[in-house]
């Protein structure tokens, strides 16, 4: 018998099972007893720890997931529209192909690229389905990992998603850092950025998040979007954009699209995650997709041969409904107006917040400048706040929020907007 137990009504069993939450049952030798115990996740524990709490004033400002004013999560009309045409289509469960549904992936790269796109018209894009924005990520890392031979070196910005590093590092890419935020102004270091830019080696890929930066809410203006893309092209960067959030930064899902087209026009080929989780609420649908712009349609069919393998390695095929409901929502023209009229509904009940939250820091009588709260853009704000203050505002007010002092602005309501005020204050005072 392998391992024995040291389990059954013994008094070290007792012991245990006082003395610990974990299994009161240890096995001498068992397999796994080398494994240590992980930490939560940076973002996704805080939900967690959010939920033990019995405050009946709590928030939830960590994850970056959207509520309505009730805080209530939000299922938009457009989707749950395309659900009931769904469900009158009476569709089968069939795999979906290895790369994803074909409408999916053509209505994703029009939506990112424009209707009228010239990558889409020389068939030089290669677009799969991916599990939601990171699924794409890590999609784009294997492809990377494997074909990109002129570096491994992945180039975030500093601050990034959290996420960013153990999708890359899962992929046997290097990490590396490129300046981005600037503390004293909170908002972007342009000179900063570029000095940095400038020094990274040839080949290497940048990795740009293509509107609202996640965590800092801080993005670059188009002029300097332009400069960044000019030297990008000198120093013969690959640029890798992450798309989370198309039309959740301005309402506008074009303007917030051009960064990329930028790219695009300046001649460069470029790597895109797009994902659906905000800016259609799709959060647990996991839809996304992944695309590599090639030089020509012969080489775009060759790179899809290849990610076809990758991902039949991985999860074989895709999820459909998710799929289903981006593709209902994109190609008929009444879910379509339907969901952009949301979409900006979104993005300008956030730009509220952020209004309300700075008035009400006034009216509590802070002296200090919070300005940045209405200039940074999206889900987030990078409120400055240290991470004793964010500590304090977990421990004597119940608001979760991520260490590095990152509110998700989209868990902020009429109804609690004050009391948030209020604590903030108390703890900058
Ligand atoms: C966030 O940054 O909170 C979101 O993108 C959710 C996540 O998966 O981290």
């Amino acid at each position: 018998m392998a391992g024995r137990s040291l389990c059954t009504g013994s008094l070290f069993n007792k012991f245990l099972s006082k003395n610990l939450s974990s299994p009161a049952c240890v096995k001498l030798g068992s397999t796994w007893s080398n494994v240590e115990m992980g930490p939560p996740d940076a973002i996704l524990g805080i939900t967690e720890a959010f939920k033990k709490d019995s405050s009946p004033t709590k928030i939830n400002l960590g994850v970056g997931a959207y509520r309505d004013d009730n805080g209530k999560p939000f299922v938009l009309e457009c989707v749950k529209r395309a659900e009931q045409k769904m469900l009158q289509e009476k569709l089968d469960k069939e795999y979906a192909p290895i790369s994803g549904t074909a409408d999916f992936c053509l209505e994703s790269a029009k939506l990112a690229f424009g209707e009228n796109s010239v990558v889409i018209k020389e068939g030089r894009n290669m677009t799969v389905q991916g599990v939601s924005g990171t699924g794409s990520l890590r999609l784009g890392a294997a492809f990377f990992s494997k074909f990109y031979s002129k570096s491994k070196d992945f180039w975030i910005p500093t601050p990034s998603w959290g996420n960013h590093t153990p999708i890359f590092k899962h992929a046997g890419l290097d990490v590396k850092s490129y300046k981005y935020y600037d503390a004293s102004t909170c908002g972007f270091d342009f000179q900063g950025a570029m000095e940095d830019i400038s020094k990274i080696p040839e080949g290497s890929v940048i990795v740009l998040h293509a509107c609202a930066h996640n965590p800092t809410g801080v993005d670059p203006k188009p002029e300097h979007w332009k400069e960044m893309s000019s030297l990008i092209k000198k120093r013969n960067l690959f640029p890798f954009f992450d798309m989370a959030y198309q039309g959740f930064a301005s309402g506008d899902i074009d303007k917030d699209a051009f960064a990329l087209r930028l790219f695009i026009e300046d001649g460069h080929e470029v790597a895109l995650a797009q994902s659906y989780a905000k800016n259609m609420g799709l959060y647990g649908e996991r839809a996304g997709a992944f695309t590599i712009v090639a030089g020509s349609k012969e080489e775009a069919d060759r790179n899809m041969s290849q990610m076809k393998i990758i991902i039949r390695g991985m999860y074989s095929s895709p999820p459909i409904h998710g799929a289903s409901i981006v593709t209902r929502v994109l190609t008929s023209p009444e879910l379509r107006k339907l969901w952009l009229g949301e979409v900006k509904g979104m993005a300008d009940r956030i730009i509220t917040m952020r209004e309300k939250l700075v008035a009400g820091l006034a009216k509590e009588g802070s002296s200090r400048n919070w300005q940045h709260i209405t200039d940074q853009i999206g889900m987030f704000c990078f409120t400055g706040l240290k991470t004793d203050q964010v500590e304090r505002l977990t421990k004597d007010f119940s608001i979760y929020l991520t260490k590095d002092g990152r509110i998700s602005v989209a868990g902020v309501s009429s109804s609690n907007v004050d009391y948030l005020a209020r604590a903030m204050h108390e703890v900058t005072k």
